[in-house]
């Protein structure tokens, strides 16, 4: 939940780690600071506020050293406060520490270091394990082998730790040298030429390097400006495995745009065009999938899906049970993770989990993860991050593709999520009931996908307008039926998390159960209104809610004839194959909530109390 970077090299480390925690804000943005070793001392700076504040403030402090570490926060221990922002010092002076996750054994931890003479001035979690580094350092002066009393301090520490960490240390005594390590929070280590970037990820690498090393659970890295190296709590040897990034640092930028979210909205067709790329059979008729490490005739004999996620992705998967329902006929649960994982679900034998993450570090998901496998299931993931945890744990997987995703709000990953869904769903229906040419035809909907995207962003403008003339309401309802439910979900997702306008999805039919007591002249709905089956009983909702004053947005597909005067405003989308539908429903919910949002003058790519992958319960 929070962005730490570290550097070890040629460069004076200050700017470096700035760059790289401007990078990573979007993980926590509620105080940050930095620690550079220089002039035989720990020099931090650090403040509540975002990344830029921290600017301001280390100018006073003419950082030159080429060894630092830099943190952007999002609390969990301890108000947002200067003293609590990190680096942490130990209380003898001789460590700083950033870290991203919680030491949850930290109580006891602090209290025994109190008893040991150990002072502290944050109320963070954090401090506890500094100051335990110093006490084991102080502890053990001599290490047997020859081998660093600095790394051997840091390990022997982490071994009392219960909870999640990426770490990076730095020690007074060992002016060039970095000890970083990860436990359930991502750590990735970045390989120059005689200078290295440890960071949360890989957008504060990727400016200096392309190749990097996915560090995993229990391992510690050991960095000096001239070498590297990597070995597990246990102290084994580890072998790196040195990866290449595949995109550059252009993705990570605006390029215009005014915000990541606005970028990422407007991405969408190519992104759309990545994540299929090469994943349809030769013959045109189905989705092949390179990595799923599982054989057709395996996949035939699963009689069950289980899918898990959070937030946005969770609506995903909700999208993926129905259309892989209507389409294979095979029956799917959707689960929270965070419920899954402590709910002790009842999994029969034929059973196959996939989990869905874009940042693949979800905390809640990766558990949800490991609780399936331990119950002996094989266990698939969808993921935009390579090399993220839930990617390397899962049994097997499938890459979204598009490229990183910065806002905090997610737009173009939950759409490739989606797109990967239906191409889940005509595989599995490939498997079993359905035909050639419905597969053929499903296929070329699939493909059509980007260019529809396409023409449902041109109704941006309109959206806009619309949004200027709905910014001022407290309440929204979005109510849709079917495949479009979970996108009335992610409607009103999108708009409460980054308008903080209070806002539901419904099943449309399911509104007069309840919710309907919410509409007044000031309370508008959304809904979802495409031809087919149920159009005319959406309609009937609709005249429900009209009966009552309340003001209507229908997004409606091509050619659907409303009755005059059912809805305030109508957007057009395209009228397009099922499991397009869903894609091109979310676009106008997308920039709807995106355009409130500005009009309310919020922080589009920040919202507040927010960051973008959950790494803490
Ligand atoms: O990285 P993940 O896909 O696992 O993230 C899951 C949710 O935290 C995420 O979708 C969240 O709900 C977004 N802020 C939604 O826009």
């Amino acid at each position: 939940m929070c962005g730490i970077v570290g550097y070890v090299g040629k460069q004076k480390a200050a700017s470096i780690i700035l760059e790289g925690l401007k990078r990573l804000e979007y993980r926590g943005y509620d105080s940050a600071g930095l620690c550079v070793l220089q002039g035989g001392r720990l020099d931090v700076a650090k403040k509540a506020g975002r990344v830029d504040v921290l600017v301001k403030e280390a100018a006073k402090h003419h950082f030159n050293g080429s060894t630092g570490i830099g943190h952007t926060r999002w609390a969990t221990h301890g108000g947002v406060t200067d003293a609590n922002a990190h680096p942490h010092v130990s209380s003898d002076g001789k460590f700083a520490l950033i870290h991203n996750g919680v030491i949850e054994n930290y109580s006891g931890m602090k209290k025994f270091l109190i008893g040991k003479g150990y002072t502290f001035q944050s109320e963070t979690d954090t401090e506890a394990l500094c100051n335990l580094i110093a006490y084991h350092y102080a502890k053990e002066p001599v290490v047997k082998n020859g081998g660093s009393r600095f790394l051997e301090s840091v390990r022997k520490s982490l071994r009392h730790v219960e909870g999640t960490y990426g770490i990076a240390v730095l020690c007074l005594d060992c002016p060039d040298e970095i000890v970083a390590a990860r436990k359930a929070s991502p750590l990735v280590l970045g390989v120059g030429d005689q200078e290295y970037i440890v960071a949360s990820d890989a957008s504060a690498i990727v400016s200096h390097t392309q190749s990097v090393v996915y560090l995993k659970d229990g391992e510690l890295v050991h960095l000096t400006p001239r070498t590297f190296s990597i070995t597990t709590l246990d102290q084994a040897d580890v072998s790196p495995v040195v990866d290449k990034i595949t995109w550059t640092i252009t993705d990570a930028d605006l390029n215009g745009y005014s915000h990541f979210m606005e970028k990422e909205i407007f991405e969408q067709p190519l992104a759309l065009e990545n994540t299929m790329r090469g994943r349809f059979s030769e013959d045109g008729s189905t989705a092949q999938f390179g990595g799923l490490n599982l054989n057709a005739a395996e996949f035939r004999q699963i009689d069950r899906f289980l899918f898990c996620a959070c937030g946005s992705a969770w609506h995903a998967c909700l999208v993926a049970e129905h259309l892989i329902e209507t389409f294979a006929r095979v029956p799917v649960e959707v689960d929270y993770a965070s419920e899954f994982r402590y709910r002790n679900a009842p999994l029969d034998r034929n059973t196959l989990c996939w989990v869905i993450s874009q940042s693949g570090e979800t905390i809640d998901t990766l558990a949800a993860m490991r609780e399936a496998k331990r119950k002996g299931h094989r266990v698939l993931a969808l993921n935009n991050v390579v090399g993220s945890t839930i990617a390397r744990e899962a049994d097997g997987g499938i890459y979204q593709h598009v490229g990183p995703e910065i806002g905090v709000a997610s737009t173009k990953a939950f759409t490739s999520q989606l797109l990967l869904g239906a191409m889940i769903a005509l595989y599995i229906a490939r498997m079993r009931d359905m035909s050639f040419s419905d597969g053929a035809q499903y296929v070329q909907a699939l493909k059509g996908a980007p260019d529809l995207v396409r023409t449902a962003l041109k109704q941006a403008p309109q959206i806009k307008e619309i949004a200027k003339r709905y910014a001022k309401h407290a309440d929204f309802l979005f109510l849709g039926r079917l495949s479009l439910f979970p996108i009335a979900l992610e409607g009103a997702l999108k708009l409460k998390e980054i308008s903080y306008i209070h806002a539901e999805g419904y099943p449309a039919a399911e509104m007069k159960h309840g919710p309907i007591a919410l509409i007044t002249e000031n309370c508008p709905s959304v809904f979802l209104v495409p031809k087919g089956d149920v159009f005319n009983k959406i309609v009937s909702s609709m005249q429900e809610i009209k009966a009552r004053k309340g003001p209507i947005i229908a997004i409606v597909t091509e050619g659907c004839e409303l009755p005059p005067g059912v809805a305030d405003d109508v957007i057009t989308i395209p009228d397009c194959h099922p499991a397009v539908l869903p894609i091109v429903a979310t676009i106008p919910v997308q920039l709807l909530s995106y355009y409130i949002t500005l009009e309310r003058g919020c922080d589009v790519d920040k919202p507040r109390n927010l960051a973008k992958s959950v790494t803490v319960e």
